[in-house]
């Protein structure tokens, strides 16, 4: 039994928030923004809108796009780095709004990698046979988390969700191999620090900002290169395979010049590797399936292309995914 995409999905919010809305709350530039990290919009949620809300809405999408039944979903995984609450999980809200009576579900925390493990999860359960259809999502509301007068972190960060309808098929196709990994040594350089157990909500981490994404930028720029590049070189030298065969490579969009090394060091040609985060900035969990979407959307992937997947991001977390589609 395989475990088949058979349908994508994205949603991000209407508002845009462009490099020169910043320049008005923090000392930046269109220009830094654009030579630095290769974004000029990217898309924040409304008051009240949330993580559960743009997940739904990728939900309702799929299950619209595949003329399936809420009933007939088995499962529903959300990566998320910014649920709504701590619990219940955004896959319990999200399973009460589309109907999906039947189906289990929960969150998991695997940051910007957070969509790959969500997506090899799933896949193994819909392998085992036990499950027949899976919701899996990626979505973050980064704007919840971010300090608006950090210029080191603000400019980076978009709102967004993607997701796929995972299917079991006695096709071939379907997720080929994965390698994911985890250094939990590197925890310190990308962090929320409080609103956990270790540092519940006081007065005082208001006071110091802890509630805030915090990073140390270099480090994660110089661990992401080296990481997603090796991690890919390796996915492919497994399966016997070159730069040239892969139809498409859609890594984690954090920064265009982390994408660009990685693409290069691997041997992609620049029209092998999505790149849209012009439009979204780094949506954390939602980067990949976005970007996939897209791609099924413009017609880019046919049935039967090989796509790399590769992501990198807080944990530290990373790695690669080979798929055959369709
Ligand atoms: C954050 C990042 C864009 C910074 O780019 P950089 O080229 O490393 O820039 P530096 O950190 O060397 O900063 C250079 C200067 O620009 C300044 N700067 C930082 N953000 C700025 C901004 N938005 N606008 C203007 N200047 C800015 C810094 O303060 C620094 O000034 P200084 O030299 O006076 O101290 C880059 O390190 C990065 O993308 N890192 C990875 C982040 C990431 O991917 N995180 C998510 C992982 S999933």
């Amino acid at each position: 039994m395989k475990a088949v995409i058979t349908t994508t999905a994205r949603y991000v919010p209407e508002r845009i928030m462009t490099n020169f809305d910043l320049e008005k709350m923090v000392k930046t530039s269109d220009e830094w923004i654009r030579t630095r990290t290769g974004i000029a919009e990217r898309h924040v949620v409304e008051k009240g809108q949330t993580s559960s809300f743009m997940a739904t809405k990728v939900a309702k999408i799929l299950l619209h796009k595949s003329k399936t039944s809420p009933e007939d979903i088995d499962l529903i995984i959300i990566a998320t780095v910014t649920p709504d609450m701590l619990f219940p999980a955004t896959a319990a809200l999200v399973q009460d709004n589309i109907g999906a009576h039947k189906a289990w579900g929960f969150d998991l925390s695997g940051a910007c990698t957070g969509f790959l493990y969500a997506l090899e999860t799933g896949r193994l359960l819909v392998e085992s046979g036990k499950y027949n259809k899976a919701i899996v999502i990626g979505v973050d509301t980064m704007s919840s988390i971010l300090d608006y007068t950090d210029r080191n972190t603000c400019v980076l960060f978009g709102d967004g969700a993607g997701g796929v309808l995972l299917e079991s098929s006695k096709k071939e196709n379907g997720v080929m191999d994965s390698i994911l990994s985890l250094d939990g040594s590197g925890g310190k350089y990308l962090h929320m620090p409080a609103g956990g157990s270790l540092l519940p909500a006081s007065h005082d981490t208001v006071d110091k900002k802890l509630h805030y994404l915090k990073q140390e930028g270099k480090t994660v720029f110089k661990f992401a290169v080296k990481k997603m590049a090796d991690v890919c070189l390796e996915i492919l030298e497994r399966n016997g395979l070159t730069c040239e065969k892969i139809k498409l490579f859609i890594p984690h969009q954090a920064n265009k010049r982390i994408i660009d090394a990685a693409a290069q060091r691997c041997g992609f040609t620049e029209k092998q590797v999505l790149i849209n985060i012009n439009k979204y900035g780094n949506t954390t969990a939602a980067t990949i399936p976005i970007g996939l979407d897209e791609a099924v959307e413009d017609g880019v992937i046919q049935n039967g292309d090989l796509i790399l997947l590769s992501a990198f991001g807080a944990g530290f977390s990373w790695g690669s995914m080979l798929l055959r589609w369709g």
